[in-house]
């Protein structure tokens, strides 16, 4: 079944390729998202993206997900992953699944990074596989 997914990039994350390469890795988010919607495409479904460094404009872009007939939410909240209420309490409000990734192995780092306000409303997340986290994350979203 054709799938519509929301692909959720939150602060920093515009500087992927250039930001600290050696824990996030060399690809850019363009080539991120590029990859994203071609397999979508291959798979039957559709991949939208966004990128936000405003936790505000993140909080409208999932509201507006529910406008639009959205299956499936992905999102790297980044930093905001840590101390967001407000991204949290928009992913709820919306009842959309959504699934949560991070490039980085977050548990093996700062101990201000263990903590998500996310995890316990995601359907799953995952960590620690680079830019691989995203196509794992889109192929189980159009599967599910
Ligand atoms: C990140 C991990 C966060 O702790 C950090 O603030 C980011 C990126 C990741 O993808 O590994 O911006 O979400």
């Amino acid at each position: 079944m054709a799938r519509n997914i929301l692909v959720i990039h939150g602060p920093n994350l515009n500087l992927l390729g250039t930001r600290e390469p050696h824990i996030y890795g060399a690809q850019t988010l363009d080539d991120i998202n590029r990859h994203l919607v071609q397999l979508a495409t291959e798979l039957d479904s559709t991949c939208q993206t966004y990128q936000s460094n405003s936790e505000g404009q993140l909080v409208d872009r999932i509201h507006a997900a529910a406008q639009q007939q959205v299956d499936y939410i992905i999102i790297n909240a980044g930093a905001y992953t840590h101390t967001s209420v407000a991204i949290r309490d928009a992913l709820a409000g919306v009842a959309i699944p959504f699934l949560e990734v991070h490039l980085s192995n977050v548990h093996r780092r700062e101990p201000f990074r263990h903590q998500s306000y996310l995890s316990d409303v995601a359907q799953g997340v995952i960590v620690g596989l680079g830019a691989y986290g995203y196509e794992a994350a889109l192929r189980y979203a159009i599967a599910a």
